[in-house]
């Protein structure tokens, strides 16, 4: 029998009864994958169940108070994921009918929805053949085909992710992912693994060569570089103001949105400009709140970006500013910000832009 056979009959015998599993609906399934990133199965499904039962649909989701849905989410932290989800159910409902969009390129332009989730809730409501990667599937995956590089390293991703697509069952996407995941979570566990229960033992590299507690193989880049980071978007009518600063660390040679590293600064590279502390302090208001975060990295260096906003009353400061710091500007529009500014952090950054209020 093919491996993805067994593991999928396994999955029928031994999956647990969870509520979020009754139905295939893209909407409970979605809230149920956000949560479990942060919380295990036990410990999230009481809030799952007073979460679904207060808001039971994207419509009831998208039309309470921030400050309601923030209440529900109380137990699990990470509070921007509750402020996404019902950023997200605005936009489903606003643009979509509050259904969920089939095609993985839509479902990524919603905020809080990265990958994983993207894949799990296309996968498991709609069974689109997209496999997932978490930390199990990544553990699974490396002692199943002998993946012996390190997992934490900056190819792993995108190698782990070829092997995930290699093993997925067709025939039943949605099972085999949340299979591997179960698999990972029950059986294949970091420490002592089970591998007599293992329906996957026989042509597990890892099982076969007693390397399990070789692989997956975790080692930490000493060298990452932690940063905070503040990027701003100036509106200007339409427009959107992108400059090119010769003295910054990264990014010089493209125009790009003005950015700065405030937190702990780690090396003099690392300080932000004068120019950029000259714009945050005349143009934004003290203590701006951001309208979103995200994580950025760029090599080894490990970002956490917040995105301000200002609108801008006329352009003629922030062109004197760049005139007098000799930095290079210019406008460009929302939908042609991620051509001009050709980055994934203008993706990232764009994704919080669409939801803005105008
Ligand atoms: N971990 C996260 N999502 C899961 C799912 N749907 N099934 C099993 N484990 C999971």
């Amino acid at each position: 029998m093919i491996p993805q056979k067994k593991l999928h009959d396994w999955y029928l015998i031994h999956k647990r009864d969870l509520p979020f599993r009754k139905k295939k609906q893209a909407y409970p399934i979605w809230i149920s994958e956000v949560m479990l990133q942060q919380t295990r199965v036990n410990a999230m499904l009481p809030l799952y169940e007073s979460f679904i039962k207060r808001f039971p649909t994207p419509e009831s989701l998208a039309s309470a108070e921030e400050e309601e849905v923030l209440a529900h989410w109380k137990g699990l932290g990470y509070y921007s994921r509750a402020r996404n989800l019902r950023k997200a159910a605005i936009f489903l409902v606003q643009n979509y009918n509050g259904s969920f969009p089939r095609d993985l390129a839509s479902v990524l332009k919603l905020p809080g929805i990265g990958n994983y989730t993207a894949r799990a809730v296309l996968s498991i409501a709609y069974n689109l053949p997209l496999a997932v990667l978490d930390g199990n599937v990544k553990r699974v995956l490396s002692r199943y085909y002998g993946y012996s590089e390190n997992v934490l390293g900056s190819k792993a991703d995108t190698n782990l992710q070829k092997l995930a697509d290699d093993f997925l069952n067709l025939d039943h996407p949605g099972d085999h992912n949340q299979a591997v995941m179960e698999l990972g979570s029950t059986l294949c566990l970091p420490e002592s693994p089970k591998c007599l229960l293992c329906p996957l033992s026989d042509s597990c590299f890892a099982k076969i060569h007693q390397k399990t507690s070789e692989i997956p193989l975790r080692v930490k880049d000493k060298k990452q570089i932690q940063l905070t980071a503040e990027i701003l978007v100036f509106f200007y009518k339409e427009n959107i103001l992108l400059v090119r600063e010769p003295k910054m660390r990264f990014l010089k040679e493209m125009f790009h949105l003005p950015y700065g590293f405030t937190g702990e600064i780690p090396a003099e590279a690392y300080e932000p400009t004068p120019f950029f502390l000259a714009l945050r302090e005349s143009l934004l208001v003290p203590n701006p709140k951001p309208i979103g975060q995200f994580k950025h990295t760029i090599t080894h260096h490990k970002m956490n970006f917040s995105v301000l906003t200002s609108r801008l009353e006329n352009r003629s400061r922030v062109e004197t500013l760049a005139k007098e710091f000799a930095v290079e500007s210019k406008w460009v529009t929302l939908s042609t910000l991620d051509s001009e500014f050709p980055s994934s952090l203008a993706t990232k950054v764009k994704k919080f832009l669409l939801y803005l209020e105008p």
